[in-house]
């Protein structure tokens, strides 16, 4: 837990970007599954963990923009709550924790919302994210159903995003934990995988890690011999001789910080010829755009340098042909690599998305492209030091992608699509990391986890 005054600066420091009225920041509350007593895991707002760092359910945070004063509302733990749910903090001690000035009963925050609408004060708060969030906003804010989306403050969500893309130390520190807690999930996980066993016991081995690191998981867990499906959550199949499994997981920290690492690996422990040349190809575009990241630099050039590098090696696998520049422009490279070479990583795993994703990714030097591939890359402006992301290309082989292309002729001259046929069952290669920008360049967060050839061999035998 970071000290309180971390809080108080921290919302010091959002009220120089403000002009005036309140900012309402609604916590998360438990989530039912099947009825309501069985809840989702509990995760509070990222954006009240930043600014309150208090992780209970059914709580809002009040900022006057003109007093500077903040206060929490939100209701005392009952007996019965203790009975069920063991000891809670009170709202005293949520105050001491958040450094917030006053707390008050949640029956008490409709009235002051209220009366400050009533004096012509403005109520600044963030898109809602949640069904539950929005119903809450509608209610207290005398909305319309639906109202809520279209009348959150953009001025307010774009001062968090410039806040929150910058990293503490303290918040890299984290960062750098949930890494260590990812590594052994890593060496874990390559040291398990062998013929015969199935998907779901590497990822149950996987996700106890993330237990016993004191967090959980971050996002969840992708283990997959089907690679080519950019996000599979299935576990069923039985890993065989030749398979290669893509394991995408990332543990976040108690204090709720993520991490988003992702390796490719033989389940027989070693590459055949094909899987070399496209691990190869992969591994070469994600060195090639982590030595592009610059601050300053719009992180847009850093995938099209991964696109360039991979369009080159699929060149020289004879998948591709034509003129470099020109396929690259094209966009051809997204049949095998459709989506974006990264994101923003923090207290959200896609940092702040809920916020906007083209207000944390974009700005007025870099829109978003239209071009299939390249419209999938969701961090495109130009990061500074202290930004974290994620670099993570990927080579893939999708069957309804290719049909599509194929029968549209698309990209004709770049894709040598009779190539493509025999690579059909080929399934996909990713490789992840997270970097933190500096003065210099990046750096590579965390202990490193195998991803040369020869390492992902050894980690694997
Ligand atoms: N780790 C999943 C993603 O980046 O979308
Ligand atoms: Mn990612």
């Amino acid at each position: 837990m970071f000290e309180p005054k971390v809080f108080r600066g921290r919302r010091r420091q959002l009220l120089k970007s403000l002009t005036s009225g309140i900012v309402l920041l609604p916590g998360n509350g438990e989530s039912p599954m099947n009825y309501v007593d069985n809840t989702y895991p509990f995760r509070q707002d990222s954006t009240l963990l930043y600014y309150g760092g208090i992780d209970r359910p059914g709580l809002f945070l009040v900022i006057d923009i003109d007093d500077g004063t903040t206060t929490i509302f939100g209701k005392e733990p009952t007996v019965t709550d203790i009975l069920w749910s063991g000891p809670q903090p009170g709202l005293a001690e949520l105050r001491e924790r958040s450094g917030a000035e006053k707390v008050d009963d949640l029956s008490a925050l409709d009235g002051a919302l209220t009366h400050a609408i009533q004096q012509g004060r403005e109520v600044l708060y963030l898109p809602p994210y949640r069904a539950e969030t929005r119903c809450q906003l509608e209610d207290l804010l005398g909305l319309k159903p639906g109202q809520s989306l279209l009348k959150h403050s953009e001025e307010l969500a774009r001062a968090v995003v410039v806040q929150r893309s910058i990293k503490e130390p303290r918040e890299l520190a984290e960062i750098e934990i949930a890494l260590e807690t990812t590594h052994a999930m890593y060496s874990a996980a390559m040291q398990a995988t062998c013929v015969g066993k199935f998907e779901r016991e590497i990822a149950g081995l996987v996700e106890g890690i993330a237990i016993a690191g004191g967090g959980r998981l971050a996002y969840p867990c992708i283990l997959t011999k089907l690679g080519q499906v950019l996000h599979n959550h299935h576990y069923h199949r039985r890993l065989e001789a030749g398979d290669l499994v893509v394991q995408d997981s990332g543990a976040a920290t108690e204090l709720g910080y993520a991490s988003d690492i992702t390796r490719t690996y033989p389940v027989s422990g070693t590459f055949s010829v094909r899987q070399r040349e496209i691990y190869q190809a992969v591994l070469d575009s994600l060195m090639h755009s982590l030595a592009s990241v610059q601050a300053g630099r719009p992180f847009r050039d850093s995938h099209l340098v991964a696109a360039r590098m991979m369009t080159d090696s699929l060149q020289q696998v004879g998948l591709m042909r034509g003129n470099l520049d020109e396929s690259v422009a094209a966009g051809a490279h997204a049949l095998f690599f459709p989506h974006g070479l990264g994101h923003m990583m923090g207290l959200d795993v896609h940092d702040m998305e809920n916020l906007g994703e083209d207000i944390v990714g974009y700005d007025n030097e870099i829109a978003r492209s239209e071009q299939f591939g390249l419209r999938a890359l969701r961090f495109g402006r130009a990061p500074a030091p202290g930004y974290v992301l994620t670099v993570e290309p990927g080579c893939y082989f999708i069957g309804p992608l290719i049909d599509q292309w194929k029968t549209e002729k698309r990209h004709e001259a770049f894709i040598n699509y009779n190539e493509v046929d025999n690579w059909r069952d080929f399934g996909g290669v990713r490789i992840e990391e997270n970097i933190v920008v500096t003065a210099e360049g990046c750096k590579i967060l965390g202990p490193p986890i195998p991803k040369s050839i020869a390492d992902v061999e050894d980690a694997c035998s």
